[in-house]
């Protein structure tokens, strides 16, 4: 009979027991394992030990609940009958925490009788980044072991390391060397010693004070706008101040279930799915390798030049700025240095880090000298033709053969680009988004004879310098710019018929983006649309009275807003007054329109834009689009992107609203995709869909 898989390996050390997690990769704690847990901690009892450890095999302790068993009737044991063996049980039952203690992983370590860490551990409550609470008792045992900070560890989701840990005393021990023998040795030690389990500590939410609690809840959740998991959070953790121990488990587990079945834990559950998935490549042959790169060239040190060499320099990949003049080359430098010195005087980079940091970057004129020792190019110069190709001819001669060469272009054909040169297999788009020493979005863009090798190569420096790499076809504006730019008549529609710039902002920025397209438009600079629209001899009357009344955005003080001299928007009687104008001179009534039509109309166009798009190859699934969005266009991961919201309308009514509004407003544009009409005669869905017609 072959062997069936152990999840939980049994050992011994003596009378000390030793239970091992033993499901990789990341150890969570599936139905096997919770079984496993049970039945050694039983066994172990049985058996007398005198002190049980439980500790995770590989690279961490748990990284929680299984998410695919979501959504799913649960088998049992829970979690929680784990818990209660756990505390039920004579023997105190030790922690060792190595690598991640994440969710329900921190979960079962709070449950135990005491906790000890590796250095480099960490350990967290991640849970409301995906929509829900800590739904096994987590929001009830750690504010018994912390008291108040417990809320903003919750509230956040983000991790500690094991000092801070023992610092708020949720862990014992910091424990260097082999873990798992400093915590049998350590659970030796204190097998005697009296331990108060956390459901039965009192002393950290003592004298509970309503108006601390609300003030710190309000300073945690300021930020989240629509986010529902955030105050699920806050209303669990309060009862642990206020109710005993069982009725806070039941507010808890009520505040899970809701939240876990909603619609914003499924969009942040199709995100942090699609993260992974996005960058997984389907059609890349195995025998593709990256090539090594153990140096980074970036023709041109401008805003995004500049970007991109820091995120290199951030993630240890040395990094050489190449710039026509020395004067462009140090202001290019200059404007890294200021950057990196905002960040230290913040507090968020010590001075030690800033100069390792500093010390991967340099720069040069020498750009034969530069790109001949390069392992791969980055061009971010003048978004124009004739003055890529130049460089790409030059990058070509320069660099040695097999040297991948790429380009930041965010409109230009990369093809075209690709054929100034005699390694066109090797040319590839990497669009980085802006800053792009922040955004985490990188479009890696296969141009028609772009390899394999090349593809990989992009893809591993982009993990590396902590992108979230998304390969997409060679087309105008590639994914995310073709999409928003398809925004823009109904926007001027809705301008015309009835809105003003703020009342569009208002309904996308309460929607949950992080800024509406008007005011976008203003931060970007009007200008640039305007030259767009003049090389392809389109109009759109209201932008372009807008720029023609001087009114550029940001760097001119005003645009569709008044900005204030800290840039504060203020809604603009002249824009109200141009836009009356010309809606009196073109003839339209203006009237008043609902929100829920202004959300359709600005995010109905992309919808249609992403169909197109995946019916052309140039996105390789629905989820790649949806991670575009979150990662580089201010998207809100609650709301998982512009294909998961066509599904949670159902695409029947997608096609039948688009239908209605391609009718009712004469944008030929809106009318529906191919790919949606047949959808929604299948009775299907993006969801459904696991990859694009044909392949990018
Ligand atoms: P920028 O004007 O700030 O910087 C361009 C830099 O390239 C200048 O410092 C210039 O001196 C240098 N340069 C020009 N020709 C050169 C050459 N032959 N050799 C070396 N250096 C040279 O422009 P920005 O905004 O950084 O844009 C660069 C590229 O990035 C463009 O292709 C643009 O479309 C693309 N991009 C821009 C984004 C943005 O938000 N600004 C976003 C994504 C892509």
């Amino acid at each position: 009979m072959a062997d069936e898989p152990r999840y939980v390996e049994h050992a011994f050390d003596g009378d000390v027991h030793i239970l091992r997690i033993a499901n990789a990769p990341v150890n969570t704690l599936r139905t096997e394992v919770r079984a496993g847990l049970l039945q050694g901690l039983q066994a172990a009892a049985k058996q007398g030990a005198r002190a049980i450890v439980l500790i995770g095999t590989g690279r961490g302790f748990s990284a929680g609940a299984e998410m695919t068993e979501f959504g799913k009737p649960r088998k049992p044991p829970s979690l929680n009958e784990v818990f209660d063996a756990i505390e039920n049980s004579r023997a105190p039952v030790v922690a060792a925490i190595h690598g991640n203690a994440l969710g329900g992983g921190l979960e079962l370590a709070l449950a135990c009788h005491a906790r000890v860490a590796a250095p480099g551990a960490q350990l967290g409550l991640p849970e409301v980044k995906r929509g829900f609470v800590p739904g096994a008792g987590g929001t009830q045992r750690l504010p018994r072991l912390i008291g108040l900070e417990a809320l903003r560890l919750i509230v956040s989701g983000d991790p500690v390391g094991p000092e801070e840990a023992l610092k708020l005393g949720f862990i014992d021990a910091v424990l260097p060397g082999d873990l798992e023998r400093a915590a049998v040795a350590w659970a030796r030690q204190h097998a005697g010693d009296k331990f108060t389990l956390a459901r039965h500590r009192t002393d950290k939410i003592a004298g509970y004070d309503a108006a601390a609690f609300d003030e710190a809840a309000k300073k945690l959740t300021a930020r989240s706008r629509g986010q529902e998991s955030p105050k699920g959070c806050v209303t669990a953790v309060r009862a642990a101040f206020t109710m005993p121990f069982d009725e806070g488990l039941n507010v808890e587990r009520e505040q899970f279930q809701t939240l876990v079945a909603g619609e914003q834990s499924q969009a942040l559950r199709h995100i942090f799915f699609g993260e992974r998935e996005a960058v997984r490549i389907p059609d890349l042959p195995a025998d593709a390798k990256p090539l090594p790169v153990n140096k980074l060239v970036v023709i041109g040190g401008g805003t995004m030049g500049g970007g991109i060499a820091m995120s290199a320099a951030n993630f240890g990949l040395p990094v050489t700025i190449v710039e026509t003049s020395e004067e462009a080359l140090q202001k290019g430098l200059k404007r890294c240095e200021a950057n990196w010195e905002r960040t230290v005087k913040s507090g968020r980079l010590s001075q030690a880090e800033y100069e390792k940091r500093r010390a991967n970057l340099t720069g040069t004129t020498d750009f034969d000298k530069a790109v001949g020792e390069a392992d791969l190019v980055i061009e971010a110069v003048f978004e124009n033709m004739e003055v890529k190709k130049e460089v790409f001819a030059r990058l070509d001669k320069a660099a040695r053969p097999g040297v991948v060469l790429a380009s930041n272009t965010s409109t230009l054909s990369i093809d075209e680009i690709a054929s100034a040169t005699r390694r066109p297999e090797l040319v590839i788009g990497m669009h980085f988004f802006s800053p792009a020493n922040v955004m985490r979005l990188l479009e890696n863009v296969k141009g028609a004879k772009t390899s394999p090798v090349a593809i990989a190569t992009a893809t591993e420096v982009g993990k590396r310098i902590g992108k979230l790499p998304v390969l997409v076809g060679n087309c105008d504006g590639f994914v995310g710019n073709r999409m928003t730019g398809k925004r823009g008549p109904q926007i001027e529609k809705l301008l015309l018929e009835g809105c003003l710039p703020q009342d569009i902002d208002r309904v996308m920025e309460s929607y949950g983006m992080a800024m509406g397209p008007l005011a976008t438009g203003d931060l970007a600079g009007l200008d640039i649309g305007a030259a767009v629209r003049k090389a392809r001899g389109t109009v759109a009357p209201v932008a372009d009275a807008v720029v023609a009344a001087g009114r550029l955005g940001q760097k001119t003080g005003k645009g569709y807003y008044d900005y204030d001299e800290n840039r504060k928007r203020m809604p603009s009687k002249e824009v109200e007054q141009i836009i009356l104008d010309l809606a009196e001179k073109m003839q339209v009534r203006r009237r008043k329109i609902e929100d829920q039509e202004i959300l359709e109309r600005v995010l109905l166009p992309m919808v249609n834009e992403g169909a197109r798009i995946l019916e052309e190859g140039i996105a390789y699934r629905p989820i790649d689009i949806d991670v575009i969005f979150i990662n580089g266009f201010g998207w809100p991961a609650f709301r998982g992107g512009p294909m998961f919201f066509a599904d949670r309308l159902g695409l029947k009514a997608v096609r039948d609203k688009l239908a209605h509004y391609a009718e009712a407003t004469g944008d030929a544009n809106l009318k529906p995709a191919a790919l949606i009409e047949k959808l929604a005669a299948e009775g299907g869905s993006f969801a459904t869909l696991k990859s694009a017609p044909k392949a990018a």
